[in-house]
């Protein structure tokens, strides 16, 4: 884990014009789905993050050959080779999406051994919705210690045409079951399942591959097993979380900022909470083949608070929960936030509290009332999307503040630093260990190079 920080300082209004990274959220079970096909597919618009750099090591230990250009933001991934069914733990452990390879390597090799993904401080994030699943599709699942071991063992008729029916809309267990059920011979209709815009994208790139499934009305999606997956080439969608802290960002400073690539239907909801605080929304800036693209924002002097439930897609995303609590802290009036999707997703509270915030906790719903000023603090970032709400709160904040755990930063953002600083935001990412690095390289060899 690296010691790297934010540190950011109250700013003027960020204004300007600002590019999406393609979607972290879409691009991890989409690299896990070419474990279904053999042969060089490419993939596009994907974001330089850490999260994407332990999928290409998990693809890669599995035996895929993967070249990644970063400053091309392109990945080209032949799995021709790849021979291996059983996911490194080391691996594992450091990123949760990594669960989302169990179906495609069962659909690939008939088994496939993961090492439980394990909670985070957001959650306990079991995956017993996968496991029921797996089972009712007739998949042997044995959990030892923290292994997972899963089995295709034969299908009988009873198997030749199933329904799945989730009891909550987990986005991991529709990609899994999903990605499965592509070669599962017969018809799978999965019920309840996740209809977030990275599923979506998901379903895109498997009917490229050939895959017969379509996503019906009513959280309804129906696969017809095929005999044979293509490699494909994708454009991955434009991050509407990104998109979202970007647009906060502009609002909480009392800015104006333009994001021509993102996709407003992506986020009706959390626009619509924004138009009701006062801000001005414009959207459908152009067309485009996912339908108007493009947001501007223009932030009003005096937001009014306001209150919201987050939920699965279409509701309010989970993960702009705490950037939108960052904003409302500096709202006028009260705000009632209740968390629906994770039990633990309130972490960030003490922290903006620790900057002045007034935020009571009880149970999944904060309460917070807004204040005039939010002062610069040292805060601790405990996951990805604190890491943006306490660095929102710090571009308001009189004064300096120093967010670490920045590396949580880094696991979901593309250089977002470098984009709200082209924006006039003033921060930036200290990366202690790289200079070191650096100067050791310097010293090493005695002579300057460019760092
Ligand atoms: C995906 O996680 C996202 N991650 C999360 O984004 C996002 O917050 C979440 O979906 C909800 O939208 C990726 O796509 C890589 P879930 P996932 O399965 O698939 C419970 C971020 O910040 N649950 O929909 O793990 C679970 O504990 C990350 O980018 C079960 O109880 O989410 C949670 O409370 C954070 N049993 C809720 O459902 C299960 O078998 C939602 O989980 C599975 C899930």
């Amino acid at each position: 884990m690296s010691n790297d920080y934010l540190v950011v300082r109250k700013s003027q209004p960020l204004r300007g014009e600002a590019r999406l990274a393609g979607a972290k959220n879409a691009v991890l079970p989409i690299m896990a789905s070419l474990i279904l096909t053999r042969g060089v597919s490419r993939i596009y618009n994907v974001p330089c993050s850490t999260d994407v750099a332990q999928m290409v090591d998990l693809l890669i230990d599995l035996g895929a050959q993967i070249t990644f250009d970063r400053d091309a933001r392109e990945l080209y991934i032949d799995t021709t080779s790849l021979d291996r069914y059983s996911v490194c733990p080391k691996i594992m452990g450091k990123m949760r999406a990594s669960a989302v390879v169990a179906g495609p390597l069962l659909a690939r090799f008939g088994r496939a051994e993961i090492a439980l993904p394990g909670g985070c401080l957001i959650g306990k994030r079991p995956i017993d919705i996968h496991v029921k699943s797996f089972r009712k599709l007739g998949i042997a699942v044995k959990e030892e210690g923290t292994y997972l071991r899963v089995k295709r063992e034969g299908f009988s008729k009873k198997h030749a045409s199933r329904r799945v029916a989730f009891e909550y809309p987990s986005v991991g267990a529709t990609e899994n079951i999903m990605m499965l059920a592509t070669v599962l011979p017969g018809d799978t209709t999965i019920i309840n399942a996740a209809m977030e815009p990275e599923v979506l994208d998901l379903i895109d790139v498997l009917q490229k591959m050939g895959a017969d499934i379509e996503a019906l009305p009513g959280a309804t999606i129906r696969i017809s097993g095929v005999t044979e997956l293509r490699p494909i080439e994708h454009v991955v969608i434009p991050d509407r979380l990104e998109a979202g802290s970007i647009i906060l960002a502009a609002c909480i400073s009392g800015g104006e900022v333009t994001i021509p690539d993102a996709i407003p239907q992506h986020m009706d909801l959390f626009l619509d909470k924004l138009a009701a605080m006062g801000h001005t929304i414009k959207t459908g800036l152009s067309d485009s083949a996912w339908g108007p693209r493009g947001i501007r924002v223009k932030a009003c002097s005096e937001p009014e608070a306001v209150s919201f439930k987050t939920g699965p897609h279409p509701g309010f995303p989970t993960d702009l929960q705490a950037p939108m609590m960052a904003v409302q802290c500096v709202a006028n009036g009260t705000s009632v936030i209740e968390e629906t999707v994770f039990e633990n997703r309130f972490m960030h509270c003490k922290e903006l509290q620790k900057m002045g915030a007034q935020i009571d906790v009880h149970g999944n719903t904060a309460t917070v009332r807004g204040v005039e000023d939010l002062y610069g603090a040292e805060v601790i970032a405990s996951d990805i999307r604190a890491s943006c709400a306490l660095t929102l709160a710090g571009l308001v904040a009189i004064g300096t503040s120093r967010v670490t755990g920045a590396h949580h930063w880094q696991r979901a953002y593309d250089s977002l630093d470098l984009k709200l600083a082209a924006l006039g935001g003033d921060l930036y990412l200290a990366q202690p260990d790289k200079q070191k690095e650096l100067l050791k390289t310097v010293e090493g060899i005695g002579f300057p190079v460019r760092a």
